[in-house]
């Protein structure tokens, strides 16, 4: 028997050489730029919640990769998009040029473009049994509703416009849940979709995923205030601007808490979950 860490290594794996045959399609410019944001070193954080709670449930590998890859590719767009002078005017993404850096505004943004519909037409393709086909169309759903404006980037737009120094503690809970919680719930519920988990499995998992997604955001931007290079862009809502390194981490481990106890209430033993989220409290491990 493999441990956690091992199978999950595995599973990276398998991740990685799919998105790297996705975009070997062809050799245009945009082909390199969508290499080069996507083939750089990512966690793959989201395709590993996918695949760790879809197999909780049965689900094959086969069958959750592709959603697996559509999600990490939706997450590699909102990156490329959100690096640009525009938006957050990062010049470095894993601690390599970013997109725009490398390739010019112009080819970063349509990369962007690129990347997210790419993202959709894998999904669409994804083969199900004919059992499946109504999982996989809620799934569909989900994934749109949960990274459009009313998500994902209406959490971005809640990001530039409100101040870190006036944003209550409810408006900052709601912008990294839509900014960075969207998603991480969507990759969950992608598995726990395609493996018929109940509706009230389900709900414990949207809680874990809650819980997960302020951790995760609160634990990047602890580490983005410890990263020597300035930021760029003025400063953003943080839990580190609301509450200091030392109040954002008390939360960050209490989200955590939080996450587990979700996963616990239901009953729902899965190792692999259990380790993604006690992984987030390790502040300077590089996954
Ligand atoms: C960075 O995401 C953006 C946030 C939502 C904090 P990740 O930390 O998952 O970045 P990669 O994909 O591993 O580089
Ligand atoms: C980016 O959040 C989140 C999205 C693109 C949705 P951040 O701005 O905090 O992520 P980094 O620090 O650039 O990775
Ligand atoms: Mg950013
Ligand atoms: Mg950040």
């Amino acid at each position: 028997m493999m441990n956690v860490q091992d199978q999950l290594a595995q599973k990276k794996k398998s991740i990685d050489r799919e998105l790297e045959r996705l975009l070997s399609q062809e050799d245009s410019l945009l082909f390199q730029a969508m290499r080069h944001a996507v083939l750089s070193g990512g966690k793959r954080f989201r395709p590993l919640l996918a695949f760790s709670t879809g197999e909780y449930f049965g689900v094959g590998e086969d069958v959750l990769l592709p959603f697996a890859c559509g999600l990490e590719l939706i997450h590699n767009y909102s990156l490329v998009h959100d690096d640009l002078p525009l938006l957050d005017n990062d010049d470095f993404r894993r601690g390599r040029p970013s997109c725009h850096k490398a390739f010019g505004e112009d080819i970063a943004l349509l990369a962007g473009d690129s990347l997210l519909t790419l993202a959709f037409e894998v999904i669409a393709q994804a083969p199900v049994d004919k059992s499946l086909v109504p999982g996989k169309e809620r799934v569909i759903q989900e994934i749109s509703h949960l990274v459009g404006a009313k998500g994902m980037v209406g959490g971005q737009l809640m990001d530039i416009t409100l101040s870190p120094e006036e944003i209550s503690e409810k408006d900052l809970q709601e912008l990294i849940l839509k900014k960075t919680g969207a998603l991480i719930i969507a990759s969950i519920k992608t598995g726990a979709i395609l493996g018929e988990a109940s509706a009230l499995q389900i709900e414990a998992l949207v809680e874990y995923g809650r819980n997960i997604g302020m951790a995760f955001q609160i634990r990047d931007d602890i580490r983005d205030a410890i990263d020597e290079e300035e930021k760029k862009h003025p400063p953003r809502p943080s839990y580190v601007f609301l509450h200091g390194q030392s109040g954002a981490k008390k939360r960050l481990k209490k989200f955590i808490e939080d996450a587990i106890k979700a996963l616990e209430k239901a009953s729902l033993e899965s190792d692999a979950l259990h380790y993604l989220a006690r992984r987030l409290l390790d502040i300077n491990g590089d996954s």
